[in-house]
């Protein structure tokens, strides 16, 4: 059974999870960065510089950030990579209304766009996109294997993706104290300051019912990417894969 944020609702996890991205919206930065005492921000930088090494210094046309949310990781991937395009997508609306100022306040207008998209659907012609990058996205996705099935096709061939996502840590003792955080002290300040009773407590649940590490590469492989890889960051809290079309 899929893990969804409103257990008592009978809609798709699509719609719910629309709903709890569109309802945290206003305070997600905050609590991103809150909950994570910054570690997200390193994350995302460092992901991306391993995905510059990776390219070689190749001129990238356009770059997809899938899920982009507030845009903070298409906006670090400006910084990082320069594509001379960027498009972002997100299924939540109230998401995205807190990325547009961003673009706006960094002058990039005519480089970065931000529109509503589901990555089960994309509408982009195949083979569009140099690099297709996701965080903290794939875990949501109702039917995973549909939006990276999805992701491949509007990859131009060799085409990298980037995945970044909470992973399971396996070492003792960081293994305890993320149990005891993540399904705890987490939930508890997030729905202190969202408001929202569900959302971080949906967290810790869809992390734990994601295939991560060596299942989600073979998902990947599945889907016919090639040099798939994964790196662990912070002991394993959070995990990047890299793979080429
Ligand atoms: C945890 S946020 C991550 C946002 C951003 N990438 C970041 O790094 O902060 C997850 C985002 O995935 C979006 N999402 C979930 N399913 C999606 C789908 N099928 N297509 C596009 N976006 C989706 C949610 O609306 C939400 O904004």
């Amino acid at each position: 059974m899929a893990v969804v944020p409103y257990k008592e609702k009978n809609t798709s996890k699509k719609s719910q999870v629309a709903e709890m991205f569109d309802n945290i919206s206003p305070k997600y930065d905050f609590l991103n960065h809150f909950l994570s005492l910054g570690i997200d921000i390193w994350w995302r930088k460092t992901a991306l510089k391993r995905l510059k090494r990776y390219l070689k210094g190749k001129n990238i046309e356009n770059l997809l950030d899938v899920a982009t949310g507030t845009g903070d990781f298409a906006l670090e991937a400006h910084t990082i990579l320069a594509p001379k395009k960027i498009i972002g997508v997100d299924i939540s609306e109230g998401m995205l209304s807190f990325g547009y100022p961003k673009i706006e306040k960094r002058g990039i207008k005519n480089i970065m766009s931000l529109e509503v998209g589901d990555s089960e659907n994309l509408r982009f012609e195949d083979n569009s996109f140099d690099v297709v990058i996701v965080a903290f996205g794939v875990r949501n996705f109702e039917n995973l294997e549909k939006g990276l099935a999805n992701i491949f096709r509007v990859l131009k061939p060799n085409g990298y993706l980037l995945v970044l996502e909470f992973s399971k840590p396996k070492i003792f003792p960081l293994k305890q104290f993320y149990q005891l955080y993540f399904t705890s002290i987490l939930p508890m300040v997030g729905r202190f300051v969202s408001k929202d009773n569900a959302a971080y407590t949906y967290l810790p649940e869809s992390v734990q019912a994601f295939p991560d590490g060596y299942e989600f590469i073979d998902i990947l492989l599945g889907i016919e990417f090639r040099n798939v890889e994964c790196r662990t960051l912070t002991a394993g809290v959070c995990s990047a894969y890299y793979a080429q079309k």
